[in-house]
């Protein structure tokens, strides 16, 4: 007969994962394990987990003679401020944390639930991949993760952080989901690992150089943030969540605040420079402007020419986006067009307004650009901003040309409220780029008071004004109040595209 005390000998082995040598092995790599990591990640004392007798069923290479409570997967839910979330966590002290059908068995289990009952999903990984010695059982397990990340893909929050080896096509999961945490030089990622670039292009490469944390978040881009430590990484997770509404059906949650919504903002103007050939820091205009100065910055290491996070303004979560114009002039390129689009598209899956600043000089030229595709990429913000139909408020403080002055949450692209400051510069391009090609052929003279003419004409947020195309013109110091006051006249807007399976937007 089962007593209590079989179970609880079983319970203290289940907790072992792969036992004390191998947890004492994860400690010296300086890594947690599974547990640690989640009594870390939620409020204390809420975790309930599921599935932790499940063992594997492979009967090949010795396996069936050895199993481990769990087989190196730890899952379940618990709380994140008080909130529901589902969350699974690779255990490496048990084959790796290796993915066997069983395994995959249960991670799928808390993403159908997660789905079902509207709470995001965080995956913890730290894995050697799939469980070898199955064979393709734990390809097939990848496949039906796969699956689950893109049937909840804009339904529940997914979040992954890679605390350890991620190889393969495991990468996949992560990479399906909506931001990746990873640490510095205790993660990697990579597809081929450098064992392979070795044999089939001898190149030398180190994992860190591969695959490492710097890598993913400021040249691949396919890392969202970087973390000094696991801990920092687990915390930074609960940070975002609180921006971040449980499902696709609900508001992001109110955060009080005693910033006035009509506090002034004086510093402005010392911030932004009246001279538009003169840099300015965009982060501390959203920090002077929003709840608190507190902005939380995503993919703050890659294209550093726009900014995007989130923040509160009167207490809402909003998602901010903003050229940035102390890096390349906050001119739009590929990799910005790419930030910015999923971004925007992020915050419109989960109801989150958008506040975008504006202050660009143009798409960047050049062959390079031209050749690797700023027109297909390009085209991805003004997609995004277009079928974007949370609130959308728009502030261009300084210079809005060409065709980035479109993308950028202009009115004609379904802007709520179009906002400039009397400063703004709303033109089809600069002065002086205007004159080369209309006074081509003229003397100095001719073409500088050709310049001073055009200045006068569109150097100036007025012809906007009169069309319709920009609402009001603002003072700086108005500026927080009146993106407030923006975002509750619109806080109720009901907006839907026409119906259709899906668009197509350029990839
Ligand atoms: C079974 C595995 C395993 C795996 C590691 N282990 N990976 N068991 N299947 N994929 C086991 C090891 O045998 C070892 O068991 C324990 O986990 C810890 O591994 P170590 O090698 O001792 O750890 P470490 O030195 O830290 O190296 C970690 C590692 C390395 C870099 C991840 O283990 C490694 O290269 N593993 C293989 C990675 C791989 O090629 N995976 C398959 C990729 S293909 P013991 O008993 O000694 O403690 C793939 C396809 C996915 O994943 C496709 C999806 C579409």
């Amino acid at each position: 007969m089962a007593t209590i005390q079989d179970f609880e000998e079983k319970d203290r082995l289940a907790n072992l994962g792969g036992g004390e040598e191998r947890i004492e092995k994860q400690h010296k790599a300086g890594k947690m394990t599974a547990r640690e990591r989640i009594e870390l990640l939620l409020d204390h004392g809420t975790f309930n987990e599921f599935d932790k007798f499940v063992v594997h069923r492979c009967d090949k290479y010795g396996m069936e003679k050895t199993k481990i409570l769990g087989d190196g997967v730890v899952s379940g839910y618990g709380k994140i401020d008080g909130r529901l979330v589902y969350v699974y966590a690779y255990d490496f002290t048990a084959f790796g944390g290796s993915l066997s059908r069983t395994n995959a068995n249960k991670i799928m289990k808390v993403q159908q639930m997660a789905l079902q009952n509207g709470a995001p999903v965080i995956a913890l990984n730290d894995s050697g991949g799939a469980r070898i010695q199955e064979g393709i059982m734990g390809l097939s397990g990848y496949a039906d993760i796969f699956y689950q990340n893109t049937m909840a893909s804009g339904v529940i929050p997914q979040i992954s952080a890679i605390l350890g080896p991620c190889a393969g096509g495991a990468c996949y999961s992560p990479a399906l989901t909506d931001f990746i945490f990873m640490v510095k030089e205790r993660s990697h990622m990579f597809i081929t690992g450098p064992d392979v670039v070795k044999a089939v292009l001898h190149e030398e490469v180190s994992k860190e150089e591969l695959g490492g944390a710097s890598v993913h978040n400021s040249q691949s881009g396919v890392a969202h943030f970087l973390a000094d430590s696991e801990e920092e990484t687990l915390l930074m997770i609960r940070e975002l969540l609180s921006f971040l509404p449980s499902n696709n059906m609900e508001d992001a949650p109110y955060t009080d605040t005693t910033d006035q919504a009509n506090r002034e903002n004086e510093k402005l103007y010392n911030i932004i420079p009246v001279d538009p050939n003169m840099s300015y820091d965009v982060k501390d205009v959203i920090e002077e402007v929003v709840d608190d100065g507190y902005f939380f910055e995503v993919m703050p290491y890659f294209a550093q020419n726009i900014v995007v996070g989130f923040a509160h303004l009167g207490g809402r979560s909003v998602g901010i986006v903003a050229n940035q114009p102390n890096n390349m002039t906050g001119a739009l390129d590929l990799n910005a067009s790419d930030k910015g689009a999923r971004f925007i598209r992020f915050c419109d899956c989960f109801n989150i307004p958008l506040v975008t600043f504006v202050d660009v000089p143009g798409f960047l030229p050049g062959t390079t650009q031209e050749h690797e595709g700023i027109i297909r990429h390009g085209a991805k913000i003004v997609y995004a901003y277009s079928e974007a139909t949370v609130p959308k408020i728009t502030l261009i403080t300084r210079k809005a040309y060409g065709g980035a002055y479109i993308v950028m949450s202009s009115k004609q692209i379904g802007g709520d409220v179009n906002f400039a400051y009397p400063t703004a510069e709303i033109a089809v391009m600069g002065a002086s780029g205007a004159v080369n090609i209309l006074y081509r052929t003229s003397n100095d003279e001719e073409r500088q008071k050709a310049v001073d003419d055009y200045t006068a004409n569109f150097s100036n947020p007025y012809q906007a004004a009169e069309l319709g195309l920009v609402d009001e013109i603002i003072l700086p110091k108005q500026t927080r109040r009146k993106l407030i006051e923006a975002l509750e006249m619109t806080r109720n807007k009901s907006k839907s595209n026409p119906p259709k399976k899906h668009g197509n937007i350029p990839l």
